[in-house]
């Protein structure tokens, strides 16, 4: 047993280092990096190359400012939304600032490492050279473009050293009830779950998402096809953090013999559990029939319910003999109207995401695979409550901030977002836009401001809402 105070303790050093608790115990060799204490030996956990120097570089402090661009900003003057133009890792020790804890919502969908570039018009591959392999601020910092395949040694591991420091801070700015999410696939979501499990601690995953994505799924030529992404759910605090729910199927509910408490369906009178006092006999006073609870199981009630709802109605006697009893279950009765979210999400395929940014973009979608943003409001509306702030460090065509326009739309809420999108150079092998959009920041603000002008003209003309934000603060990271 362990003393209060040892209790207490613990407590603290968990409050201070989240990242060192492992499946409830302290991993003392993160504790050790933490603290620059040298030690010669490892516990469990995910070893990469260079692992030891990224951790080390992450108390340098940020030399870039952030420069405001009222220019291209949208409602400059009343906007409280955030693009920022720039490394993620830059930006976050910036918003540190100002942001520290406050974000209630993360969702990103970093690059998956898939080793492919020129499909996506941005860079997927995280190849750590000999020469920056010591310059671990680098590696960080950029994504490199020449060839990483997955035989180079560095693969996961270049990638991971791009991510972890990200996910500090990530983890740094999640306020004390917040989640995060994060897309991924089967490249690298089982090394980044070892990965979130070191920042966050094990104790703070929430779980994952499987997200059905495709209905026509490219065949790996063995008869298995892979039709599903991941999103990671982590929470700053797992205690503190909740999701709406879902409303429940009510279409079995009717009211046939017009009960004064409205609609209702038969509920199952017995009990998988219980004790021998809930195998007693109950009479039908019209009949004489007595009933017991199936083999094996219990009235799911005592005896003394059976008078008093037979008087209110909650108990229907057959009048003929060889019918069984029905208990109601009243929809007005039920605690809740809504029921937890499944893990398992359908009915919102990849190919929406590219319809939306053809119906913005008149060429075609300038973005492979962009998120569709029902995906991303169902997280948002499960997670994020009016004012909340919603950030997205990877925001590639502006998905995100898409989506809390629309959400703010539906709901009539002010839900804010901070999306941050790096200026890498922008190269389609369609070249279709390869003129007009230069880096991919420039796609991430041209959807911005065009879903924020097509919710604001539907706001005005469905009369929906006042006060609402269809706007951005854009800024530029300057190192
Ligand atoms: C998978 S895409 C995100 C797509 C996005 N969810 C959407 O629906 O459009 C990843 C994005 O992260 C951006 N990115 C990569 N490294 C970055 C960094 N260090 N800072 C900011 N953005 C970065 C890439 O340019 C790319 O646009």
């Amino acid at each position: 047993m362990n003393s209060e105070i040892e209790i207490q303790n613990r407590n603290k050093i968990a409050d201070l280092f989240p990242e060192i608790m492992k499946n409830g115990t302290f991993d003392v060799s993160i504790l050790n990096k933490l603290l620059g204490v040298t030690t010669s030996h490892q516990n469990f956990g995910l070893l990469w190359q260079n692992k030891n120097s990224t951790i080390e570089t992450l108390e340098k402090p940020s030399h870039a400012k952030l420069s405001i661009c009222v220019d291209k900003s949208l409602n400059f003057e009343t906007t409280q939304h955030i693009l920022i133009e720039g490394d993620n890792l830059e930006a976050m020790k910036l918003l540190e600032k100002t942001h520290k804890e406050k974000i209630k919502v993360i969702y990103i969908d970093p690059p998956y490492n898939t080793g492919k570039d020129s499909v996506y018009g941005y860079s997927d591959k995280f190849k750590q050279t000999k020469s920056n392999s010591k310059k671990t601020e680098n590696i960080n910092l950029q994504p490199l473009f020449s060839k990483n395949t997955d035989s180079d040694a560095l693969f996961h591991s270049s990638w991971l050293n791009m991510i972890y420091p990200r996910m500090v801070y990530a983890h740094k700015l999640l306020a004390n009830n917040g989640i995060m999410f994060v897309s991924i696939d089967d490249n690298e979501a089982f090394n980044l779950k070892l990965l979130l499990d070191e920042i966050f601690g094990s104790q703070n995953f929430v779980g994952e998402f499987i997200w059905h994505n495709r209905t026509t799924p490219n065949d790996a030529g063995i008869g298995f096809a892979t039709d599903h992404e991941f999103i990671l759910i982590y929470a700053k605090n797992k205690t503190a953090c909740k999701f709406k729910g879902i409303a429940k199927d009510f279409s079995g509910y009717k009211n046939p013999d017009n009960d004064s408490k409205g609609d209702w369906i038969a509920d199952n009178p017995s009990a998988a559990s219980g004790n021998e006092s809930y195998r007693f006999a109950i009479e039908n006073p019209f009949t004489g029939e007595i009933y017991y609870p199936p083999q094996g199981r219990y009235w799911a009630f005592s005896p003394k319910r059976v008078e008093e709802w037979a008087k209110t109605g909650k108990l229907v006697f057959p009048k003929v003999a060889n019918k069984n009893f029905v208990l109601k279950k009243y929809k007005s009765e039920l605690r809740s109207q809504l029921k937890p979210i499944s893990s398992i999400l359908t009915g919102i395929l990849t190919s929406k995401g590219t319809k939306e940014m053809k119906e913005l973009f008149e060429h075609g979608s300038p973005f492979k695979y962009p998120k569709p943003t029902d995906l991303i409001k169902i997280l948002i509306e499960q997670t994020a409550e009016n004012n909340d702030i919603v950030l997205d460090f990877f925001a590639g065509s502006g998905s995100t901030g898409h989506a809390v326009y629309a959400h703010n739309f539906e709901h009539k809420t002010n839900v804010q977002f901070v999306c941050i999108q790096i200026n890498e150079e922008y190269s389609h092998a369609d070249k279709t836009y390869n003129d007009q959009f230069k880096v991919v920041s420039d796609i991430t603000h041209a959807r911005l401001i065009k879903s924020a002008q097509l919710f604001d003209n539907l706001n005005q003309k469905t009369k929906n809402a006042e006060g609402l934000d269809f706007g951005f603060r854009f800024f530029k990271v300057e190192v």
